[in-house]
């Protein structure tokens, strides 16, 4: 469900953790509606672009545009308000507050907390599960079950653009196709997304445009349906071609 536009603008953004250079000269587009995947190993640097996109990393060079307006050097905060939030690795969630403060957090925002009673309806009907737990501690989740919340969580803001920090981490199989399922449904309503995944079959299965990262470069981009698993893989490891990166 895409219409052409993009929603999110990257151009060539270096990060530097101190005197490490995180992301190269990265550069990339989101189109309004769709669902982005970047893949890329541990340590490539999916999380640091998540984080600048998100505020959390200030960009040493480059732009960011969401919506046409410059973002990069916002707070965290000034980017949630602008419509964009994240669903951090690892699940983080908030284990001593229950389910349904956790997701009120969410909703920290001024316009969000107006709508917050509309969006946990929306999120329950969503997420059903949480809806039963609503009054138990995050803690008692399972793996899947806090996903879940980190994603819903995310969803309490009324974002535009959800970024999604590897969702099926230690997760099973079962549990994992339940996930993406969801985040399809998000999407089929309207929410554009980005995914950032380790596993190439997966990725390329449940997005409409993938970005492999290598090295803190973008090294292959896409249409996820006309990406040759293989080539994904070798740019992936840095191998053959890649090994120059
Ligand atoms: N806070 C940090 N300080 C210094 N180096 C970091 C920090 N966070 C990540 N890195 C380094 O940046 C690179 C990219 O990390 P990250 O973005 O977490 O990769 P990914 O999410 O793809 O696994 C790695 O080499 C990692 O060690
Ligand atoms: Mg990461």
């Amino acid at each position: 469900m895409t219409n052409n536009k993009p929603i999110l603008t990257v151009d060539n953004v270096d990060v530097h953790y101190g005197d490490f250079q995180a992301l190269h000269n990265i550069s990339l587009k989101i189109t309004s509606g769709s669902i982005v995947s970047i893949i890329g190993a541990n340590g490539a640097g999916k999380s640091t672009l998540l984080n600048t996109i998100m505020g959390i990393n200030k960009p040493s060079a480059g732009t960011i545009a969401f919506n046409n307006k410059a973002i990069a050097g916002l707070s965290t905060n000034q980017v949630v308000g602008q419509g964009i939030s994240l669903s951090p690795e690892g699940s983080r969630v908030f284990e001593k507050m229950t389910v349904e403060e956790n997701l009120l957090m969410g909703a920290y925002l001024k316009p969000a907390r107006q709508k917050k009673d509309e969006t946990l309806e929306k999120v329950y009907s969503l997420f059903p599960v949480l809806q039963e737990k609503r009054d138990q501690y995050a803690s008692f989740l399972s793996g899947g079950q806090r996903q879940m919340l980190a994603i819903a969580r995310g969803i309490m803001a009324g974002p535009k653009l959800l970024c999604c920090d590897e969702l099926s981490l230690g997760l099973a199989p079962v549990v994992i196709k339940d996930i993406y399922q969801k985040i399809k449904e998000i999407n089929m309503e309207g929410m554009t997304i980005v995914l950032v995944e380790q596993d190439v079959k997966r990725s390329l299965k449940h997005s409409d445009y993938s970005y492999v990262m290598l090295k803190g470069k973008i090294v292959m981009e896409g249409k996820s349906s006309e990406l040759a698993e293989e080539e994904v893989r070798d740019a992936y490891f840095g191998v053959n071609q890649y090994a120059k990166y």
